[in-house]
């Protein structure tokens, strides 16, 4: 899939992606860098980090890998100030770091639950809590991935939407406190996307086609759909959105996300 944008739409500015070496964020760092971006990618295991890095490398691009838990301020606050030692400056945050899996309400442990909304919903908190005075010098943003899980139900998830929940909640606010900082925070809310973590430890295959046939457009979505999305809402050309949570599925989440 190719996209419109400028090859240097993101030249000069510094990248700091949570869960930036696999998957959708993955992804989406790579098309940062793809666009002039100078990237620092965190993830809790530094081998997740070494092919994005080498692949950005190759590329001509610049790439800081830094392993940190965002659950851990203090590990976040390292991975900031080490980004800042390197680059001099963070333009761009992107909150991309989650977890999943799939599991009944009445099955999960409490621990289960809250295990997921620390790395989504504290550990986007985090992240921006640990960049914010970064952010003000350099009239930043933050783009926070969510999902549409929770905009009705969808079994099996409670955990993972009560913490995407939590997600949008704080696009809404920061982009309301920190707008008048000169920071704009908005979010992205994918739909199924092939070839992800989240849909090979959510979706079995044979469901796979009863979703596609949900999906208004009759596709899954591409990450490249969602990297398209990212490089709009942090160019220049999204600099009157603010406090946004743009859902990319296909029209999905307005036909029901469960199959029952
Ligand atoms: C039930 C489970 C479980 C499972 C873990 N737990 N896996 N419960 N079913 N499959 C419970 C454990 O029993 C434990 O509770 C608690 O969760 C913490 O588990 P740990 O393994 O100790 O936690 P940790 O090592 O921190 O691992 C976190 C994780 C991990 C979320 C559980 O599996 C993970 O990070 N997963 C991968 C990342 C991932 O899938 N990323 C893509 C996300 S996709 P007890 O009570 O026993 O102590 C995404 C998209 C959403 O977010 C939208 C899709 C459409």
């Amino acid at each position: 899939m190719t996209n419109i944008f400028a090859d240097n739409i993101l030249e000069g500015k510094v990248a700091f992606v949570t869960g930036g070496g696999t998957g959708i964020t993955g992804g989406v760092a790579r098309a940062f860098a793809e666009h002039g971006a100078k990237l620092a990618i965190t993830s809790r295991k530094i081998e997740n980090l070494e092919a994005m890095k080498a692949a950005v490398e190759n590329n001509g691009g610049e790439c800081l890998a830094v392993a940190a838990d965002v659950r851990d301020f203090e590990a976040v606050q390292n991975a900031i100030a080490k980004t800042i030692e390197h680059y001099g400056k963070i333009d761009i945050v992107v909150n991309g770091a989650a977890g999943n899996f799939l599991c009944a309400a009445n099955e999960l442990s409490p621990n289960g639950f809250g295990t997921v909304v620390d790395i989504d919903t504290k550990g986007t908190f985090n992240v921006c809590r640990a960049a914010f005075e970064e952010l003000q010098k350099s009239k930043g943003q933050i783009l926070n991935i969510s999902a549409t899980l929770h905009y009705l139900a969808t079994p099996m998830q409670i955990h993972v939407s009560a913490a995407k929940a939590g997600v949008d909640a704080i696009t809404r606010n920061l982009s309301v406190e920190w707008g008048p900082h000169g920071i704009r925070v908005n979010g992205i809310a994918p739909g199924p996307i092939e070839d992800t973590e989240g849909m090979k430890r959510l979706l079995p295959e044979p469901l796979k086609e009863k979703i596609t046939k949900r999906v208004p457009l009759g596709r899954f979505g591409k990450i490249a759909d969602i990297e398209n999305a990212a490089l709009f809402l942090a160019s220049d050309a999204a600099s009157y959105i603010n406090g946004v949570t743009l859902v990319v599925d296909g029209g999905q989440w307005l036909k029901g996300t469960s199959l029952g």
